[in-house]
């Protein structure tokens, strides 16, 4: 077998299985091998080839591409009623009472199409509007658990959703708050702005995944299920948490049991979806403009508190960025009391239209930062007062600057203390100097008192 087969088989092993059967110097040795046989025969790489997964040349722009089938979306469900009325509906429509579902998870990311041909992907498109949508080829190649050579021969479409883990979600915004770069306000954000980066190298480094949700291979086959095994053998990614089930009661079962046991996953999901198994009974049913009618998104109840703002403060950032945080009525949400939330920036705060004492509803947006989500309009008392973004810098008073193209507002004054106290906190903190006892308010009086003016400085204080 050619070294790129071989790389696919372990990536998959390694990747989709977690279990790997070559060392990582083995499998290392065989990418420097294939490498090298591309740089001195590169009309022979081919575009299965793994080693274009680490991304390359930057695109000027997608290209947009029209779908084979259209990208429905899936109706909603909100609770036990809603699951009931679904079921009675179909069981009316088919004159049964014993319905076959596939209950899957509905894992919050962004719906992909894959085409292959011949055994090869062809090319990877966004949803787009359902219609057409984004040729994100490049991108997608970077998935690694995303084959690019099958057994199947035929033509095939498999589409699923791209997603990452709260783990790699957290990474990636805790590096963009290092750089002070505006942060994403959850998973799913995260993964859309993924996608849509020119740069595939980039991509490669936010370490998105997938899994398959459905295929339509040539001919179809009977079922959902058994659609679902037969990408599971030609090597896709499908949530091993899939279950064939029969009647309603087996559907509101699923909702009780994964109400709780969702958090224990390492990805978010925001329901479940139920699938009418049988293809021919899909068809018998069909689809309305919007949405299938042999399906159902049941949504579980979001990790939502309200609470008041009682004020909104302006931090500076080390790299001077003004950030803009509420301050809350102490509120529990998702097992901590949360008495701030970042607002992000000036734009963000226009389009909440916030004003301090608003009533709010916030979300805990991943693990990090609690989001302010919506303002409750209904229950302002006219007492609310708009928040003034600040002219000068809130700590120096030095003039703030605002790039073009740009949401961030910085102060421009590289001897702000502000942003001083901030560049010494980062470089004693756990991830640089980790040095012990160097706190917010040790900081806060070094500087204060002027006794140093950077980092360095702390190695000139003597003992008074
Ligand atoms: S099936 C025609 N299955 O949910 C129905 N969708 O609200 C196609 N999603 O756009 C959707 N997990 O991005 C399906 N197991 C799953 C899913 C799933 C997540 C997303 C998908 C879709 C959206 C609909």
């Amino acid at each position: 077998m050619a070294a790129r087969q071989r790389i696919n088989r372990h990536d998959h092993r390694y990747y989709v299985e977690a279990n790997p059967v070559v060392s990582d110097a083995e499998y290392d040795g065989l990418v420097r091998e294939l490498k090298e046989l591309e740089g001195r025969f590169p009309e022979l790489q081919r575009t299965d080839s793994p080693t274009l997964r680490v991304g390359g040349q930057p695109l000027d722009g997608f290209r947009t591409v029209e779908h084979l089938r259209p990208m429905l979306s899936l109706e909603n469900g909100y609770s036990e009623a809603e699951v009931r009325e679904f079921d009675r509906r179909l069981a009316r429509l088919l004159e049964t009472d014993e319905i076959e579902y596939v209950v899957e998870l509905k894992v919050d990311g962004v719906a992909l199409s894959l085409v292959y041909e011949s055994g090869r992907l062809l090319r990877a498109v966004s949803r787009g509007d359902g219609w057409r949508g984004d040729d994100v080829t490049a991108n997608i190649r970077t998935i690694r658990t995303i084959p690019l050579a099958i057994p199947y021969a035929g033509r095939l479409e498999v589409r699923g959703e791209v997603y990452l883990t709260r783990a790699d979600f957290a990474r990636i915004n805790r590096e963009r708050l290092e750089s002070e770069e505006p942060v994403f306000a959850n998973p799913r954000n995260a993964t859309a702005g993924s996608l849509k980066l020119l740069d595939s190298r980039e991509v490669a480094r936010r370490r998105l995944l997938f899994f398959a949700w459905a295929g339509f291979p040539e001919p179809e086959l009977a079922s959902h299920w058994e659609t679902l095994e037969f990408l599971g053998r030609n090597f896709f990614p499908v949530n091993p948490n899939i279950k064939l089930v029969r009647g309603v009661g087996a559907l509101l079962d699923a909702c009780a049991f994964w109400a709780e046991r969702r958090r224990q996953l390492s990805y978010e999901t925001d329901g479940l979806v139920f699938k009418v198994n049988r293809l021919t009974v899909q068809a018998a049913v069909g689809s309305t403009s919007k949405s299938p009618r042999w399906a159902l998104a049941y949504k579980f109840p979001a990790e939502q508190a309200t609470t008041r703002i009682l004020d909104i403060l302006s931090q500076v950032g080390r790299l001077g960025t003004i950030t803009p945080v509420a301050v809350l009525e102490p509120v529990r949400l998702a097992g901590t009391t949360v008495s701030r939330a970042s607002l992000h920036n000036q734009d963000e705060i226009r389009r909440l239209g916030v004003r301090i004492g608003d009533r709010v509803f916030i979300e805990k947006a991943g693990e990090i930062i609690p989001q302010v989500v919506k303002v409750i309009t209904e229950l302002r008392t006219g007492t609310e007062r708009e928040f003034e973004f600040p002219k000068f810098c809130p700590a120096c008073r030095g003039p703030l600057s605002r790039a073009e193209q740009e949401v961030a507002v910085r102060c421009t004054n590289p001897g702000c203390p502000a942003q001083v106290k901030e560049r010494i906190l980062h470089y004693a903190g756990r991830e640089a100097m980790d040095i012990e006892g160097l706190g917010v308010e040790l900081v806060d009086r070094l500087v204060d008192l002027g006794l140093v003016k950077d980092a360095a400085g702390l190695y000139r204080l003597t003992p008074g």
